[in-house]
């Protein structure tokens, strides 16, 4: 069989007139009866796709077969690089610096780049942090970060460097040109249920890192009801497939496994958590957000050569907030311009007094994305003073008619959707629940 004759709407004229060496039919055989593709052949498979030769409908047939039968560690080495290999990759060498990203799968309330990258910065480490906007109930530090006035997501290459030297930190959009791949098989995983896949998963996410040229990386893989994977035996297999692959590509990698069941902080939606972040970086702020942040913060010190650094220090003596305006005022923000506040709040109050027992971070950050803080499609906007902010968390002591938490909104028409989705997310009980750890694994 051959695939001389692409399928409708896969093939451009340059496409056509190439003699491609596999057909795309048998690599789908292949893995629908969960076989192993060869380097040659993933290598070929991504290159096709990018040009648009091996068709959506194909890739889609592939995905599926993938999803189902998986692929092994060699393949997924394999895709990744091919990934890299389809667009542009960055390099933060002569700098003069050590570069160290952090990466997270993504939660609700999980605010925690916009402390962490001033705080490693401040020990003379640069930290390029390419990050992503928000989709459905998971927030995006781009979003974020826009809600401070002037502040800029789009910086060109050479002034991320520029910044990288005399700052430390950046945190910005990843151009479209790094692993250009990963971007149109991603938009094609989202619509065809094949998202869900630690190969896919653990390919899509670390192309995309060692294209943007970073010397070592930590990730942050959650598990529970508010994280991307729930169980976390997954989560753990994902973040050890993450640390093989960016390990076999040359990078320095470490991964904590931490726990997404309830939301991080406070605050969930964009202008809630800056306020929140500045609070860390102040030295206050929850104690789970500070926690994490000092965690991540140590791992990326340990890998740039700094296991004593003292960051605790560095958040409470002003370090770190130093750092964190002269990274607003490079990126054209205005750190000391006030947030933007929402016109409407709702109050919620505890129904009887007790121990505040469980608060279930899915649907609190489907609350804050019904209320503006979210978007369901890529195009839509952001509503920055929108969100959830909570007055009470698991373990705390509420009495009858204190207020639980607050909704923020712009218009109040918001409310009655948002309450719908938290109904039930939380309960009071007689008892103290038993503390859980944020961080329940290191791997590495
Ligand atoms: N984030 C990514 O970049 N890719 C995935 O596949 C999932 C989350």
């Amino acid at each position: 069989m051959s695939d001389a004759a692409p399928a409708t709407g896969a093939a451009t004229a340059t496409a056509t007139s190439a003699v491609e060496p596999f057909d795309t039919v048998d690599l789908i055989r292949v893995k629908r009866s969960g076989g192993a593709l060869s380097t040659a052949q993933i290598g070929w498979l991504i290159d096709a796709y990018t040009r648009g030769y091996v068709a959506d409908e194909q890739m889609s047939a592939l995905a599926m077969a993938i999803f189902l039968n998986g692929m092994e560690r060699r393949e997924i080495r394999d895709l990744t690089l091919a990934m890299v290999a389809s667009g542009e990759t960055m390099s933060f060498e002569g700098l003069g610096k050590t570069t160290v990203d952090k990466h997270s799968t993504g939660g609700v309330g999980d605010k925690i780049t916009l402390p962490l990258a001033p705080l490693v910065a401040s020990f003379g480490v640069a930290v390029p942090q390419l990050s992503g906007r928000g989709l459905g109930h998971t927030g995006g530090t781009l979003d974020k970060l826009e809600s401070i006035a002037g502040w800029e997501a789009d910086i060109p290459v050479d002034r991320m460097r520029g910044i990288l030297r005399d700052v430390g930190a950046v945190v910005c959009a990843a151009g479209s040109g790094l692993a250009p791949a990963d971007g149109k098989l991603y938009a094609l995983r989202d619509i065809t249920g094949t998202v869900e896949c630690i190969p896919l998963i653990a390919s899509s996410i670390m192309s995309k890192k060692i294209a943007e040229g970073t010397a070592a990386l930590v990730l942050d893989v959650k598990f529970g009801s508010g994280a991307f994977i729930q169980d976390r035996a997954q989560s753990k297999l994902l973040a050890q497939t993450m640390v093989d692959l960016g390990r076999d590509a040359g990078l320095s990698m470490a991964a904590l496994l931490t726990d997404m069941n309830v939301p991080l902080g406070l605050t969930i939606g964009n202008a809630l958590e800056v306020r929140e972040s500045l609070e860390v970086l102040q030295g206050g702020g929850p104690a789970d957000v500070r926690e994490l942040t000092l965690a991540l913060a140590r791992e990326m010190l340990a890998l740039a050569g700094q296991p004593d650094a003292d960051v605790a220090a560095a958040l409470d003596d002003g370090r770190a907030y130093a750092t964190w305006r002269r990274m607003v005022t490079a990126q054209s923000g205005d750190p000391d311009a006030p947030l933007p506040v929402a016109r409407e709040t709702h109050v919620v109050t505890a129904e009887s007094s007790g121990y505040v027992v469980r608060q279930d971070a899915l649907p609190f950050g489907i609350g804050a994305w019904r209320l503006g803080a979210g978007r369901a499609r890529k195009q839509d906007a952001v509503v920055a003073s929108a969100g959830i902010e909570l007055h009470a968390k698991p373990g705390d002591r509420v009495t009858a008619g204190q207020p639980l938490f607050t909704l923020h909104a712009d218009d109040a028409a918001r409310f009655a959707r948002a309450l719908e989705s938290v109904e039930g997310a939380w309960s009071i009980g007689s008892e103290a629940p038993t503390p859980t750890p944020i961080v329940v694994e290191r791997i590495s």
